[in-house]
């Protein structure tokens, strides 16, 4: 196979790369990334001497610059992992989401049709069903998403839908749980509290913490992309999710025990989500499973093993949290609340 993906100089991408070339599944890989604020090179140094490894800086929904390197490339395959994909920033301004996560997909979908491409696998995420007082999602749960975030990767899981029905282009979707692990932006809860605390900078809680996340490795939910891009049928979405339910407080003690830090560095304060802060996520995974897939790694482990990774590699980091994009976003979405332990 020769693949396109999307968006892999961002976190979950660069780990669907390794899983890629570890299990030798294409003879070509080309990514194409706009390297946003997110997107880092640095992330993408250990493929550079690959020879199946190319890299083209573009955007997904610009239309020439997908389709050349489709045909350039004699792509097969696209895996679409480029997305805005922080709720906190969709509050303070919802538009570029649109474009990435709505209007980005169906110009993929569009060049995938239009260059008969075998199959396109779109990531999106558990939080388009909303939040789920009891009970777990399915992959039939109405899609009820709460924040400008999650309605852009709802309507890009829409277009899917409506690409397959209306054409019959061959696309998947994945719809993955909160994922840990290295090389994930700074700003995220496991990467945006380790740095600070490793900096005995105050974290700020929102609330009691008491939201319920399903966290995943990583690596776990790349593997369960690549075994859905070779094994899951066109036209069905497939939950990715690992039955780890964690509140937020219970992530911040193992922060806290990890770094060597106490709780007098965690601030709580009034949720900036407000009412659109979801309460609990959780998904039934019995559809991916039965493409053999499971999750390997055990959460406690794999969440030391990341504060550790952060803490050995502020080589990677370090240039993001002293650059003057995160400094001024981190002003505007904590300052009112952190004030003088910004
Ligand atoms: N991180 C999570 O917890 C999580 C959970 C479930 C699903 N997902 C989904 O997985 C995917 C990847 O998430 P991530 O955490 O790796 O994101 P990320 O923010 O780390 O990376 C996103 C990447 O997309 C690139 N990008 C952004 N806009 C682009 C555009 N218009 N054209 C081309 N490239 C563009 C960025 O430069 C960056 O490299 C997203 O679709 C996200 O919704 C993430």
């Amino acid at each position: 196979m020769r693949l396109l993906v999307t968006g892999a100089a961002g976190f979950i991408g660069s780990h669907f790369v390794d899983a890629v070339f570890e299990n030798e599944v294409a003879e070509r890989l080309a990514v194409l990334d706009a390297l946003t604020y997110s997107g880092n090179l640095s992330t993408l140094e250990r493929f550079r001497s690959n020879d199946r490894f190319r890299f083209y800086h573009a955007r997904v929904e610009d239309p020439a610059a997908v389709a050349n390197v489709v045909r350039d490339e004699h792509i097969t395959h696209i895996v679409n992992f480029a997305a805005e994909t922080h709720n906190d920033r969709s509050i303070l301004d919802s538009s570029a989401f649109l474009t990435t996560n709505a209007i980005g997909i169906d110009n993929l979908l569009t060049v995938a049709r239009r260059e008969s491409i075998a199959k396109v696998v779109h990531v999106s995420t558990d939080e388009v069903y909303g939040s789920i007082g009891s009970g777990r999602f399915t992959e039939k749960s109405p899609l009820e998403p709460n924040t400008p975030y999650s309605a852009s990767k709802a309507a890009g899981d829409l277009q899917c839908r409506a690409h397959f029905v209306t054409w019959g282009t061959p696309v998947v979707v994945t719809r993955g749980g909160n994922t840990y692990g290295p090389y994930q932006f700074p700003e995220k809860l496991i990467p945006f509290f380790a740095t600070r605390l490793i900096d005995a900078k105050k974290v700020p809680l929102y609330g009691e913490g008491s939201q319920v996340r399903e966290w995943i490795h990583v690596r776990d939910h790349a593997e369960g992309i690549l075994q859905v891009l070779l094994e899951g049928c066109p036209g069905e979405a497939y939950n990715i999710g690992d039955d780890n339910e964690r509140t937020n407080r219970d992530i911040v003690r193992i922060l806290l025990e990890e770094t060597g830090r106490d709780a007098s560095l965690v601030k709580q304060i009034p949720d900036p989500r407000g009412g659109a802060h979801d309460a609990r996520y959780s998904m039934e995974t019995l559809r991916i499973r039965k493409l053999g897939w499971s999750p390997k790694r055990v959460f406690e482990q794999g969440l030391r093993d990341t504060v550790r990774w952060y803490v050995q590699n502020e080589a990677w980091w370090r240039p993001i949290t002293e650059s003057e994009e995160y400094k001024e976003y981190v002003a505007n979405y904590y300052g009112r609340t952190l004030g003088s332990d910004l």
